[in-house]
């Protein structure tokens, strides 16, 4: 059965003071989770190894990375590798957030790459893709986010999707306070739940988790995680204050 999860994207946020004291009132509040529900938190990389140590005193919570680099190591000035996260004790890590797709010219063929690292360090990844307004508007929302998914994945055999969770996030609702509805979520994620069906069989697609992405608050995740293929949520903005974001935990 697949996992619900609930994971906050800190982006670019937090000093160390900040973080850490986020960090300890989540671990002091989060109490047990049953064995179908994860959370994470994926701080800045600066931050990884010391939200990590206070994140260790709770079994319910995890700690992502935001980004990798696609080599293994070498002269990448101010990039980090998969092996230096696994050597944090970091067992996931967010590739292709639409912001790494939109600053920093990550495309789906990089992100196949970065794919196959984080997957040959053994990191599971978060996988992020969505479209903008304007593909909406123009309605080949369903053709860039079949594309998003086929170019930087599928080449991938199906035992190796039990280490991939999808994250939709639609551009046009990422920090800007415009949510998908409940049914504009479930339809996008149905579709890709359908994408993974036809190419790798039933089976493997349910047992993706798919979360959504886009101002999730705790006014609207109850009925937005109550999708049937809706797995979740990757939060930014109330991912950073910690009565939002375990209303939103709880909402799963
Ligand atoms: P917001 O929740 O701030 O819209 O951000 C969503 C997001 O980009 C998570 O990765």
């Amino acid at each position: 059965m697949r996992k619900k999860i609930v994971a906050g994207n800190w982006k670019m946020n937090l000093t160390k003071e900040q973080a850490l004291e986020l960090t300890r009132e989540l671990v002091d509040t989060l109490g047990d989770l049953t064995e179908h529900q994860r959370v994470m938190v994926c701080p800045p990389s600066i931050h990884l190894s010391s939200v990590a140590e206070v994140a260790s005193e709770s079994k319910a919570l995890e700690v992502g990375g935001q980004n990798m680099h696609q080599a293994e190591s070498g002269a990448y000035t101010g990039e980090i590798s998969g092996a230096m996260l696994k050597s944090y004790g970091i067992n996931s890590v967010l590739l292709g957030h639409s912001e790494r797709r939109a600053y920093f010219q990550e495309n789906n063929a990089l992100l196949g790459e970065k794919v196959d690292a984080a997957l040959a360090a053994g990191i599971e990844v978060i996988y992020c893709f969505g479209e903008l307004l304007e593909e909406r508007e123009n309605e080949t929302h369903f053709e860039v986010v079949s594309s998003q998914l086929k170019e930087a994945l599928f080449h991938l055999e199906a035992s190796q999707w039990k280490h991939i969770v999808l994250a939709y996030e639609p551009i046009w609702a990422i920090g800007t306070g415009r949510t998908a509805s409940p049914e504009q979520a479930q339809e996008m994620h149905a579709h890709i739940r359908g994408v993974l069906a036809d190419h790798y069989g039933q089976e493997c697609a349910d047992g993706v988790s798919i979360l959504y992405g886009g101002s999730v608050k705790p006014d609207n995740a109850k009925e937005i995680f109550g999708k049937p293929d809706v797995d979740g949520g990757l939060i930014g903005g109330a991912s950073l204050k910690k009565y939002d974001f375990m209303a939103i935990v709880a909402a799963m």
